[in-house]
């Protein structure tokens, strides 16, 4: 296997701003190991020579060379001799993280299948039989499960037909779509941050320079949610090509969109010839945000691109997801669809149709799913780590958590030696801010969400604890 050379270029622009307010050379090492951590420097990568990193980063070869030291130290880099520093991810070579016994896995804000999946699917194998007589190719989608979903948005206040619908592996596959059909390479992208990371990378991916606009949780500020003079300004002057939003249950800060804001959105949007891309995954995950009439679907207010899927709503395993768009937009679609898979499996489709006809039903059972792992994990926090401050989550999978102090990535490494994975603020951003936040899925069960927050606190002392016994002495001092 050839090791891959992570120049120090490369290695700076995946650090984004990793400075925080604790000495540099542990800051640096916490996210260098994070990267790690993360599968994001594949273990046996080989990293920058100290010198060329300490130039690139315009600091001391000694902070280079502490930093170095430290992940050294917790396992997280080897030398070899004649091949410099090479990466070593300690729970890979452990074993699987997520498979071995007693580690918890909070990085992942989803659910398993509702009640209702096995019994669809047991339908689906009794209706299969006379679409085993067809190509079994459908680009667009099974018409029923089209007819089915645009009956859904139309329940919702979105009167939609089902040519407006092209169903596809997922909302991510959905974006991946988009992103190809509507971006040239240089085009600019308008995200939220912070935000859904893939989204992030699949635009990346797609060639787009992506322009920032801030949202925060509701109890940060006095209101929390979407900047909007830097929203309206970015769209009047970046005039970006797309905007990929989450208007309902924001991830990871759980804010929402008021109608009149969507309103004045859409209006800017229009102006700015920018194309709005609503990622509806978690949308209708409600919890108790009062007054459902005050959201109404972004694409109520003008012509705008809608993600949707079944995988939170139902089972994460279907792979099932969906496109609401205008007809003309769902014909461009379907040819740039040609080039990479020539539809979704039938099976599943037609399993995700009866799902969808009992949208409403099944909504409730989720609803009280998320309620309690809501209330177990607020409630946990509360108790263990009452200096952290946990928003009021209406709905969707998870908590944006600020911790007060710089300390995300440092933590996120703490847990993971206390047998929980989670995920560091900084993923959510798309230049490495947000070492205050870690986000954690209000989905797990009491007593699973009780572990975990077990592990935190301990985590969390272990790195206070660190704060104030500074190792490594004299290279603190170079510093
Ligand atoms: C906001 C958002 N969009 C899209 C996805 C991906 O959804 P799917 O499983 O349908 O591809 C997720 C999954 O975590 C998500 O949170």
């Amino acid at each position: 296997m050839t090791a891959l050379h992570l120049s120090a270029r490369a290695l700076d622009a995946m650090l984004g701003e990793w400075v925080t307010e604790g000495s540099a050379y542990r800051a640096l090492a916490d996210r260098i190991g994070l990267l790690i951590a993360d599968g994001r420097i594949p273990g046996g990568s080989r990293l920058p020579a100290e010198r060329e990193l300490s130039e690139r980063l315009s600091l001391s070869r000694s902070t280079i060379g502490a930093a170095y030291a430290q992940l050294r130290a917790s396992g997280y880099l080897e030398s070899v001799r004649g091949s410099g520093s090479i990466a070593k991810n300690p729970a890979v070579d452990r074993g699987d993280p997520h498979e071995s016994t007693g580690v918890i896995n909070f990085t992942q804000a989803a659910l398993p299948a509702v009640a209702g999946v096995d019994a669809a699917l047991q339908q689906a194998a009794r209706q299969i039989a006379p679409h085993l007589a067809t190509l079994g190719y459908e680009p667009l989608g099974l018409p029923e499960l089209r007819a089915a979903i645009a009956d859904r948005f139309t329940a919702r206040g979105l009167p939609t037909h089902a040519d407006e619908i092209m169903v596809t592996s997922g909302a991510l596959q959905a974006l991946t779509l988009v992103a190809r059909t509507l971006l040239a390479r240089g085009d600019r992208a308008l995200v939220e941050t912070p935000s859904y990371p893939h989204a992030a990378d699949t635009l990346i991916a797609a060639g787009a320079r992506l322009v920032p606009v801030s949202v925060t949780s509701a109890d940060q500020d006095a209101a929390g949610g979407w900047h909007e003079e830097a929203l309206f300004q970015a769209l009047e002057r970046t005039a970006p090509t797309l905007a990929y939003l989450m208007p309902d249950f924001q991830n990871p800060t759980g804010a929402s969109m008021s109608n009149d804001l969507r309103r004045r959105l859409v209006e800017a949007a229009e102006r700015s010839g920018t194309i709005l891309v609503a990622d509806e995954t978690t949308a209708e995950l409600n919890i108790d945000r009062p007054n459902s009439a005050d959201f109404a679907p972004l694409g109520a207010f003008g012509d705008v691109i809608t993600l949707g899927s079944a995988s939170k709503m139902f089972w994460g395993g279907l792979r099932i997801g969906w496109i609401r768009a205008a007809r003309p937009m769902i014909r461009r679609l379907l040819s740039t669809r040609a080039s990479s898979d020539i539809g979704t499996p039938v099976f599943e489709q037609l399993a995700t149709t009866h799902l969808v006809r009992q949208t409403a039903d099944l909504l409730l059972l989720r609803r009280e799913e998320l309620r309690t792992g809501r209330d177990a994990l607020t409630d946990a926090l509360a108790a263990a780590l009452p200096e952290w401050s946990v928003p009021h989550v209406e709905g969707g999978l998870c908590a944006w958590v600020n911790l007060g102090r710089p300390a995300s990535s440092q933590l996120t490494l703490a847990a993971r030696n206390r047998g929980l994975l989670i995920t560091a603020g900084p993923r959510f951003g798309i230049d490495g801010a947000f070492e205050r936040f870690v986000r954690l899925p209000i989905n797990k069960s009491p007593a699973e969400t009780a572990r975990a927050v077990d592990a935190l606190q301990l985590a969390w002392r272990d790195i206070s604890a660190l704060a104030l016994t500074p190792d490594l002495p004299a290279y603190a001092d170079m510093i």
